[in-house]
């Protein structure tokens, strides 16, 4: 079986990846997961400066799917360079960074700062983070987005990933305004912006008072903009959103993604990444296939 994962310039050992802000910056989960199995690993989302985060709380568990607005809670690129990036490059897999601006100018300076690195598989830009307050939400405009990845390809030699906010209308004319800006590919979705009352306090519960919904609920809404993106949009995309099972990856493949993030199931079940890759060869032989790319986009 051929469990490799073809992403334009980028290719993996297997198409599982774990996402941005739910698998730390590796080192949390060294005793629980066995790396060299995965796909690749994307560290939480670094800014230029550090940042505190929102005020808690931060996550808050609903009867469908998790809630939450950590407000990109980190330690600034410099800290990531100099006290992560040693750690992760050791790494037995791919290791894509996430990086979000404030600003256009932001994004650049990091992606060239980042893009002089050694140790990275590529570089995902986090254009969609719902919980920032005074940042701007990039994705939703597809001349920023555009713009943005235009301006950091110019500087930065790593294949870039876009990472799309499902927070919008029409996910695919972003999706196209990231692959004409230069995008390698596009991964969605980040979270889909969602709230929780204790009415008999009349106040919001999460600090944030809106959040970021994530987790299985979100699955339905994934697919069906990973469908929509990659039948019309001439980039490989990787489908996120409340992927748990071998079951949940296959129709993702099936739907059009080239290759995964597991997020929320990390929280709950860290080794779910791994025992999906071990599932894959099976999950293909069904349909007959021996690699992965027999099965990506070919949804009757
Ligand atoms: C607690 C938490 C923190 C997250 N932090 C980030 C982040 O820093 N950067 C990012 O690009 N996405 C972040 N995400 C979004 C996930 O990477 C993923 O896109 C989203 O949760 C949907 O996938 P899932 O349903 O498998 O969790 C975060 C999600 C959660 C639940």
């Amino acid at each position: 079986m051929d469990l490799s994962a073809t992403l334009g310039r980028l290719t993996l050992r297997n198409p599982i990846l774990v996402a941005s802000g739910t698998f730390g910056y590796a080192r949390e989960m060294a005793g629980l997961v066995d790396f060299s199995k995965l796909g690749g690993i994307v560290p939480k989302t670094v800014t230029q400066k550090p940042r505190p985060g929102n005020a808690p709380p931060r996550t808050v568990e609903t009867a469908s799917g998790m809630l939450n607005a950590i407000g990109l809670d980190n330690d600034g690129i410099d800290h990531f360079i100099a006290h992560h990036l040693p750690y992760l490059r050791t790494l037995p897999t791919a290791i894509i960074a996430n990086i979000a601006g404030k600003s256009e100018d932001e994004f650049v300076q990091m992606a060239e700062q980042i893009g002089k690195e050694s140790g990275l598989a590529a570089l995902e830009l986090n254009l969609s983070c719902p919980n920032v307050s005074g940042g701007v939400d990039f994705a939703i405009h597809p001349e920023v987005t555009h713009r943005v990845i235009e301006r950091v390809r110019a500087v930065c030699p790593l294949p870039l990933i876009a990472k799309l906010t499902p927070n919008v209308t029409d996910v695919v004319a972003i999706a196209r305004a990231a692959a004409d800006g230069g995008a390698d590919c596009v991964s969605l979705i980040n979270t889909i912006m969602g709230m929780a009352i204790d009415w008999k306090k009349r106040r919001p519960i999460l600090g944030n008072t809106t959040g970021g919904l994530s987790g299985p609920a979100i699955k339905p809404v994934a697919l069906r903009m990973v469908w929509q993106v990659a039948r019309q949009v001439k980039v490989p995309v990787i489908g996120i959103g409340g992927i748990a099972t071998v079951d949940d990856v296959m129709e993702f493949l099936v739907a059009g993604a080239s290759a995964v993030q597991m997020g929320t199931v990390n929280f709950y079940d860290p080794s779910a990444a791994m025992r999906v890759v071990g599932q894959l060869p099976e999950a293909l032989g069904v349909l007959g296939a021996s690699s992965i790319r027999e099965v990506v986009g070919t949804l009757d």
